[in-house]
């Protein structure tokens, strides 16, 4: 018997293997379709693996008859429309453990790239100015992180956070006191999380609950001169407050590696000097993208030969 499997986003080689060795697997790797290309080209396939930029809508599942599993190569599912996928009975399947770490690493590269203005410096420098003067930063020793979301990864951050002997404070729906006090940190309702922070750096999902969840009266409530990152969805944070607050410097600066609308075609938040951005890398290295499409690789691989998965 042969599966058939398409892969539409790009995928780790080395990441692949368990489905490479698997027998009777045709896998079939196409990254650049349309969405209307990939429409056409589903039908037949028992699997999909995807990572963040293929939008498996409602519209591609009707399309697929014989789908059975869709793997996601990464944390975030809201590039699947999981409703669509389980009317028809398709399991879907991330990697949730894969890139934490690297998620982790990036936002404390984003939070110190703020803190001491390094892209605008070098910015700079590479256009043979050498300021010195309009670069001075602050110090994240003795400030305070917000953590809004205290999963895997803001659970890693907040780690490497007291690293750097920053005082954190989080606020998760599913924190409890023990688990705060077992990691040193403290713990509040969101609004005394955002009210407390130097630094806040969100990591939900994005759910209908979470979609600006970051907005105009959470900037209100925060410090004036407040640094903001968001490495984990664009649309936690609402865009266009988050300029006007920049604007009126309630906001002293951000940095993003996500977006509301991914590949971004807005650019005006990154007009703003006080904005460091990254185009959704924090996932991007070699080892988180091993690790995340074996896990995807050897799903896809059990539930087709044997029906069953470890996560879904
Ligand atoms: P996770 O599921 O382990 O953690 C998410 C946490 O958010 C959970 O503890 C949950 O209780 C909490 N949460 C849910 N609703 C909340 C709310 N309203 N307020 C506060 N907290 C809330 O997920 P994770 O692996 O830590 O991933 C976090 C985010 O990072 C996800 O959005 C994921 O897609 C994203 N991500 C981005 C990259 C990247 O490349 N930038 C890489 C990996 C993950
Ligand atoms: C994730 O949710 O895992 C990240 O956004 C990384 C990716 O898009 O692959």
């Amino acid at each position: 018997m042969t599966f058939h499997i398409l892969i539409s986003d790009p995928l780790s080689e080395d990441g692949i293997y368990p489905l490479r060795q698997a027998e009777g697997m045709n896998i079939v790797m196409e990254t650049n379709l349309t969405p209307e290309q990939l429409e056409n080209r589903i039908d037949g396939f028992d699997a999909l693996l995807v990572r963040s930029q293929t939008q498996v809508t409602r519209g591609l599942i009707e399309r697929a008859s014989n789908l059975k599993i869709i793997g996601r190569a990464g944390v975030g599912v809201d590039n699947i429309d999981l409703e669509a996928a389980t009317e028809k009975g398709i399991i879907v399947v991330n990697a949730p453990d894969g890139n934490t770490n690297s998620a982790a690493e990036h936002t404390i590269a984003m939070m110190m790239s703020l803190a001491r203005k390094i892209p605008q410096a070098f910015h700079a420098l590479r256009n043979q100015n050498w300021d010195r003067k309009s670069y001075v930063g602050v110090e994240l020793k003795n400030k305070t992180l917000g953590v809004v979301g205290l999963g895997r990864i803001g659970a890693e951050v907040a780690v490497r956070a007291k690293g750097q002997r920053m005082n954190v404070i989080a606020y998760d729906p599913f924190l409890t006191a023990e688990k705060a006090e077992k990691m040193g940190i403290g713990y509040g309702t969101i609004e005394e999380v955002l009210k407390a922070a130097d630094f806040i750096t969100v990591h939900t999902p994005l759910l209908k609950e979470t979609h600006h969840l970051i907005d105009k009266q959470a900037f209100e409530i925060m410090k004036d001169g407040v640094q903001i990152i968001n490495c984990a969805r664009g649309g936690i944070i609402d865009e266009n407050a988050l300029y006007e607050a920049v604007k009126s410097k309630k906001v002293a600066g951000a940095a993003l590696d996500v977006f509301e609308q991914e590949p971004m075609i807005d650019f005006r938040l990154l007009e703003l000097p006080e904005i460091v951005a990254t185009p959704h890398l924090g996932a991007s290295t070699v080892e988180a993208q091993e690790s995340v499409a074996v896990d995807v690789s050897m799903d896809v691989v059990s539930f087709l030969t044997t029906g069953t998965v470890r996560n879904s």
